[in-house]
């Protein structure tokens, strides 16, 4: 069985493993990730095949800590260490020039990287104990739903790893928030758990308001993402006999009751669609939200989940 408790030796061998190359599957706070050493263009380049991601589309690279971004990053202008210290470790991504020793395959062909501290104990361990940067794209499909807990993660990944560690449910749920501090402006490439407020706050002046100038600058924001197998349909109330999501009371067993609140929706939402996808259903009924900002993360991930193309 490739999934493993997060001892002390196990996250010892995954360290290794990351070290010598070869592909793990690792908890972080928001989901679970696909990670190898980032400097290593062979492990990356079988990162992406696995996930059949397209080339072009950069990975995140894991820190251990605030200290290692030097090695990684050209310049840290002064708002990211603003931000980094107000949320790392956290589910904050921040795009920044990167150093030559950070492979293009990495950054599909970009000349920036994205970094982030993860909060999850057992990512910081192995990325402390490993000692290099981590590469890790949500441990998924290319499109599919991100897993939350180790018995989400598709088979098809779980048979093309060297093992997994188990470090639970993950406590966010959903994607770090990534910024873009490479522009005049600071852009939110992707909404997560750390919002516009959240980062306004920090820097004192309004964000820019995407979409960013160029393509280029924001690869992998595919129209259709983080979707089940089903057609997920956004509805005001999910039909009478329905499989969906319920902001209300359920009138079907088929239906979840999602909870009220943002944060506690957002923990809860990859794995319900998942739970629905399992019994084969062709569609997945949601009932929006309400429109303030706290749920923005969410709105977005539903908004691709039901994009059909
Ligand atoms: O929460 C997360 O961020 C998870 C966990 C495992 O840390 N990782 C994750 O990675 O979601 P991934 O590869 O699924 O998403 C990375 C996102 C993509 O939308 C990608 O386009 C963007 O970050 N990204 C990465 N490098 C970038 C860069 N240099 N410029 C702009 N966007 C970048
Ligand atoms: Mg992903």
């Amino acid at each position: 069985m490739k999934i493993l408790q997060p001892s002390p030796e196990n996250i010892v061998s995954t360290a290794r493993a990351i070290q010598s190359g070869r592909v793990v599957v690792i908890p972080t706070e928001t989901v679970y990730g696909l990670a190898c050493h980032a400097l290593d263009s062979r492990a990356v380049q079988h990162v992406f095949e696995i996930k059949g991601r397209p080339p072009d589309n950069p990975l995140i690279v894991h820190i251990g800590s605030f200290d290692q971004l030097v090695d990684i990053t050209e310049v840290v202008p002064p708002a990211a260490k603003a931000l980094a210290s107000r949320f790392w470790p956290g589910p904050l991504t921040l795009v920044l020039p990167k150093r030559p020793t950070v492979p293009y395959c990495t950054t599909g062909g970009l000349d920036t990287v994205a970094v982030r501290v993860p909060r999850h104990p057992v990512a910081l361990a192995v990325i402390k104990e490993s000692g290099c940067p981590v590469a890790a794209p949500s441990a998924n499909l290319f499109t599919r739903l991100s897993p939350t807990s180790a018995h989400e993660i598709d088979p098809a990944i779980l048979c093309q790893v060297d093992m997994v560690l188990d470090g639970g449910q993950c406590e966010i749920g959903l994607e770090s928030t990534v910024l873009d501090l490479t522009s005049d402006e600071p852009i939110v490439l992707r909404p997560g758990a750390v919002t516009r407020a959240d980062i306004q706050a920090v820097l004192g002046r309004p964000l820019g308001s995407g979409p960013p100038s160029s393509v280029r600058k924001s690869p992998g924001q595919y129209a259709r993402h983080y979707a089940p197998r089903a057609q997920v349909k956004l509805v005001d109330r999910v039909p009478v006999g329905q499989p969906g999501l319920t902001l209300d009371r359920p009138a079907d067993e088929r239906q979840i009751r999602m909870p009220a609140d943002p944060a506690a929706y957002a923990a809860n939402l990859y794995r319900s669609l998942q739970r629905l996808d399992e019994t084969g259903t062709e569609d997945i009924f949601v009932e929006l939200p309400p429109r303030d900002p706290e749920w923005e993360a969410v709105h977005d991930r539903l908004k691709k989940a039901s994009t059909w193309a």
